[in-house]
């Protein structure tokens, strides 16, 4: 059923009426860190006439939001578009942020985190720390589909997919074994496990130990359809080299992703404690329905994130937090932004031509 014309109009124009008051509260909250204020320039995006369908995704899901916006012109369910987009992601041995070829945790195990949530019927559920699956994005979606459950972890969520007839195998490629033993043979000069040296090499400890970061890659993807119908999906391999058992935001409601019918959707990648700790995705689909841009929604929730980062190991020399984190959001008229702690981050759209790339907004220049 297509949204009247009524119901649109009034949306924009309470749209117009809320967004004046979340420039205001958002100025209010810039001033607050002393000697931190993130940029001003992008903030009260203007409102965009939105394109439907459209799929818009993370950077590392150009051909993602291409699947999931041909899915969506065809008749797909708006769930099914966007779980197709990203599948492509996790079968993909190249990313290894996402399903098979993710990196490890500190053990050399994959271990996988999704979830999943539909508009139209206010459904969702997660997988997290599940092993030797390479599509957790499906089996949170059966989860959703097939128990009364939201959320099954480790090993019952890997028993509940192999009762659903889920194939498993290694999910870890020779490509992320090898960044994982580099990571593992850097740890200390006070282990057995050295990295390659030659008979000259003496400090072999001193062998580049901080050119190695841990990526916290991810995908996430959000689709509207025609009809103003909305889903997303979130789906990684977590942190790179984490703690056994460690779940980040990308399998939580609310955190990793949320949608709601009436409004839209939003996602989220980088750092999972940081947003854990703010449940993002939730706030930046409320922001919305009180007019806020999807670009205003998501940086709001940026500085949210700054705002309660307290804990001076995760601040730079200037008191800033020292990991990014993005946000992606769209909503049901087909308008969509992103936004990051940090600058340098893209986002990935399909409205129905090519796939693009589009900058995300920020608090802090790189
Ligand atoms: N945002 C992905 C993770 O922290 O696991």
């Amino acid at each position: 059923m297509n949204r009247s014309d009524g119901s649109r109009r009034l949306f924009l124009k309470l749209t117009a009426l809320f967004s004046a008051g979340a420039a205001l509260h958002t100025g209010g909250l810039l001033a607050k860190p002393a000697g931190m204020t993130p940029q001003t320039t992008r903030f009260a995006m203007p409102r965009t006439e939105g394109i439907r369908p459209v799929s818009i995704a993370s950077y590392n899901g150009l051909e993602s939001v291409r699947r999931a916006t041909e899915g969506m012109r065809n008749g797909e369910d708006t769930l099914d578009a966007v779980l197709a987009g990203v599948n492509i992601v996790e079968d993909d041995p190249a990313d290894d942020s996402v399903g098979y070829g993710g990196l490890p945790n500190e053990d050399g195990v994959v271990e996988l985190d999704s979830c999943v949530m539909h508009g139209p019927t206010m459904r969702g559920a997660g997988v997290a720390a599940l092993r030797g699956i390479r599509n957790p994005s499906r089996v949170a979606k059966v989860v959703m589909e097939r128990t009364d459950h939201v959320l099954l972890v480790g090993e019952g969520a890997l028993r509940f997919a192999r009762a659903h007839g889920f194939r498993e195998e290694n999910l870890l490629t020779d490509a992320s074994r090898e960044k994982w033993l580099r990571w593992k043979e850097r740890l200390s000069t006070e282990d057995d496990w050295l990295p390659p040296h030659t008979p000259e090499d003496r400090n072999i400890g001193a062998l580049a130990l901080e050119e190695y970061e841990r990526p916290t890659g991810t995908i996430n993807c959000l689709g509207v359809n025609a009809n103003g119908d909305v889903s997303g999906v979130t789906t990684t391999s977590g942190l790179a080299f984490k703690i056994p058992g460690r779940v980040g935001d990308s399998p939580i409601l609310g955190a990793g992703l949320y949608v709601d019918n009436s409004v839209g959707a939003a996602g989220s990648t980088g750092r999972g404690e940081a947003n854990l700790l703010s449940l993002a995705s939730f706030l930046i689909v409320e922001r919305m329905r009180q007019g806020d841009t999807p670009t205003d929604a998501c940086l709001f929730a940026c500085r949210r994130i700054v705002e309660q980062t307290k804990m001076k190991r995760l601040l730079d020399k200037t008191g800033r937090p020292a990991f990014n984190v993005n946000f992606y959001a769209l909503t049901i008229h087909g308008e969509h932004g992103s936004a990051s702690i940090w600058s340098g981050k893209k986002y990935a759209v399909n409205d129905g031509g090519e796939s693009r790339l589009l900058d995300a907004a920020f608090l802090y220049q790189s």
